[in-house]
């Protein structure tokens, strides 16, 4: 049994657990892995490197992913889908795992429906997204990243009694933000899944300077949108393979405004890339390994067209078909009990 693996996307911490753990399971039933390189590209072009025990035992404690990743959308021609099914031949696969988030997983799903490949796919992602499982590896990281910023940002507003906005991930899921936020107490959090009120944002941080607490923290996701008299646009005109805009920008818009309207002085940060990068967190170590070894564990069994998924505890499969294409939003009942630290 020869089974391949990508990674496609963006990268994120917990991508090489899952490496790993896929590759010692097909081992233990004498098979062999191949790794394609960069994401979906290699898939098309037949790249490839053989992984074996030896080669990824210890990559867990790596970030991003040892494969590299890339956002290439086979989809976008038909003949990239055509030089695929045919690379897919001559590597003499039996089975592919696609580990990605909701662009990738489509692609993998497609290539199922389409032309019975024998698609197998992980979700992962930073933002934490995907609707068919409860959360996706990378999210912890990447939220503890955002955290360990902001109490390092906490300590230099309050010196200089300034409001600190810092700007999350998480395109248009409010997780990061809010789940960072809640963690470092955050006076605001902006997330796109709530109308943004400025007034009461302002409002609240001048309530609290003039309470005696003399600086403040807004947390705000890169996927919040602003009224169009604030006069912001989030999106960049460019768009990946996949359509998708590149966001960010925010953060700055929110502090000129808190700063406008105040008078408190504001500055921002926009943490970017860093909340993708670096050492996964024990929690994404541990979820990647249990994805990696189910996932191997449906390619033996040759049970294709399924996505792992975590359910409560548990690991389940769940058909691709049904695990695509359904952005899973903040619950809003989380956000409505967290009101009370906005007040
Ligand atoms: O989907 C993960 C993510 O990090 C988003 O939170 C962010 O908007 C996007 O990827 C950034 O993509 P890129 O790495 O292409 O700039």
């Amino acid at each position: 049994m020869k089974v391949g693996v990508l990674t496609g996307g963006g990268d994120c911490p917990g991508l090489n657990a899952v490496i790993r753990a896929a590759v010692r399971t097909v081992y233990n039933a004498d098979g062999q892995t191949l790794g394609l390189l960069e994401g979906w590209r290699g898939a098309i072009e037949g790249n490839s490197i053989e992984l074996t025990p030896e080669s990824t035992d210890d990559i867990i404690s790596r970030g991003g992913t040892i494969l590299g990743s890339s956002r290439t959308n086979p989809y976008k021609n038909a003949e990239e889908v055509d030089r695929l099914l045919d690379a897919f031949k001559k590597l003499g696969l039996d089975a592919l795992i696609a580990i990605g988030g909701d662009d990738t997983l489509t692609v993998a799903s497609r290539l199922y429906a389409d032309h019975s490949l024998p698609m197998i796919g992980v979700p992962k992602t930073i933002d934490n997204d995907l609707s068919s499982t409860d959360v996706t590896f990378g999210f912890d990281t990447s939220i503890n990243i955002v955290m360990e910023a902001v109490d390092r940002l906490r300590t230099t507003a309050e010196s200089h009694r300034r409001v600190m906005v810092v700007e999350t991930m998480g395109r248009h899921a409010g997780w990061i933000a809010y789940f960072s936020g809640i963690a470092t107490a955050a006076d605001f959090i902006l997330v796109p899944e709530i109308p943004v009120d400025l007034d009461r944002m302002c409002k609240l941080l001048q309530d609290r300077r003039a309470a005696g607490k003399p600086y403040g923290i807004v947390v705000v996701s890169e996927g919040a949108t602003l009224s169009k008299e604030d006069g912001f646009v989030t999106q960049d005109t460019v768009v990946d393979d996949f359509g998708h805009v590149k966001l960010g920008g925010i953060g700055e818009v929110v502090a000129d405004i808190i700063e406008r309207r105040t008078g408190i002085e504001t500055r921002f940060v926009t943490l970017g890339h860093l909340q993708r990068g670096g050492s996964p967190s024990a929690y994404d170590r541990v979820l990647g390994t249990r994805l990696g070894i189910h996932a191997a564990w449906l390619a033996i069994k040759q049970d294709y067209g399924k996505m792992v998924a975590l359910r409560g505890t548990s690991i389940v499969n769940v058909p691709l078909s049904e695990a695509v294409g359904t952005l899973r939003t903040l619950n809003l009942e989380v956000m409505e009990e967290a009101q009370e630290l906005f007040k």
